[in-house]
């Protein structure tokens, strides 16, 4: 009897350290038990970085954003949108909108801290120079025949953010002209009335409608400059 109990409590104990490790290795985006910093890096790592070698939320494909100190508020904001679809840019009802369906509000805010705790590193692609010294007087006095401020009254003089406003430096230039668009878009949406597909994002409608092609390629190239 007594080697019997023993062998049960054995048992017990293998199950439960076994558990243990699941739930710090799981990818299961629908236990609510599994936290964010574990999500963070068993599943969102394959794409905004954070798999071996890579640090995490520094991503090596320009079409995934880096998240690696992004804004705590800023980051649980867009996950919230990504959760309740009212971020309605394609890209991100393609491959967010799934992945953040079963999040808990406390694991949105666990990833979004995680997130804002990562050092964020230069970025790897840079572009010509004289994108670049174009990029930085938009940056930072805007346009002002053109109705454009200075990125920098918002988002602060090195592109770092403020809570509900991203950081910008170091980001992918592919991914901030994208987003650009994204607000041009709006722009155009909102005077007829319609869903916007950044409903946070009115502040940049006008201002990313007012620059030209151009100009939103050349700030955003000396964005993806900054470190
Ligand atoms: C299959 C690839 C993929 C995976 C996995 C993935 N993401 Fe994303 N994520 C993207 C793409 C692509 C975008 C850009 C969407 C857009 O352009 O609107 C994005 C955007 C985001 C943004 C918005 C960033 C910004 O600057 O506005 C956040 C926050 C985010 N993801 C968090 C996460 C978290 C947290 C996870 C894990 C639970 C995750 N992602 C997993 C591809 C992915
Ligand atoms: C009046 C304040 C304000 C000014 C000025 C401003 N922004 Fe923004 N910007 C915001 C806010 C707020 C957001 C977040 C929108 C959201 O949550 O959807 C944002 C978001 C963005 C994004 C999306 C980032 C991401 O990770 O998805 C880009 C790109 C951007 N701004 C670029 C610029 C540029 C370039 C300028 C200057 C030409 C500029 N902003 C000027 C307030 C501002």
């Amino acid at each position: 009897m007594k080697t019997i109990s023993k062998a049960f409590a054995l048992t017990a104990l293998a199950l439960s350290v076994a558990a243990c490790s699941n739930i710090e290795r799981s990818r299961n985006l629908a236990n609510p038990r599994v936290s964010g910093s574990t999500l963070a890096q068993q599943v969102c790592a394959s794409c905004h970085g954070g798999a071996v070698g890579q640090d995490n939320g520094t991503s090596i494909n320009p079409s995934y954003p880096n998240l690696a100190g992004q804004q705590a508020v800023y980051l649980e904001t867009e996950l919230q949108e990504f959760h309740d679809h009212s971020r309605t840019d394609p890209a991100a009802k393609d491959m967010m909108w799934g992945l953040a369906s079963q999040l808990t509000t406390a694991q949105m805010k666990q990833l979004a801290e995680f997130y804002a705790q990562q050092k964020p590193h230069p970025n790897l692609n840079q572009n010509d120079p004289a994108l670049v010294a174009s990029g930085q007087k938009i940056f930072s006095e805007g346009r002002a025949a053109q109705g454009v401020p200075a990125c920098a009254t918002c988002h602060g003089p090195s592109a770092e953010g403020n809570g509900p406003i991203p950081r910008l430096a170091g980001q992918h230039a592919d991914y901030l002209y994208k987003q650009l668009m994204v607000f041009n878009t709006d722009a155009g949406r909102e005077t007829h009335s319609e869903a916007l597909e950044r409903p946070h994002g009115v502040a940049m409608d006008a201002i990313s409608h007012n620059l030209s092609d151009l100009e939103k390629h050349q700030v955003a190239a000396y964005l993806q400059s900054l470190r």
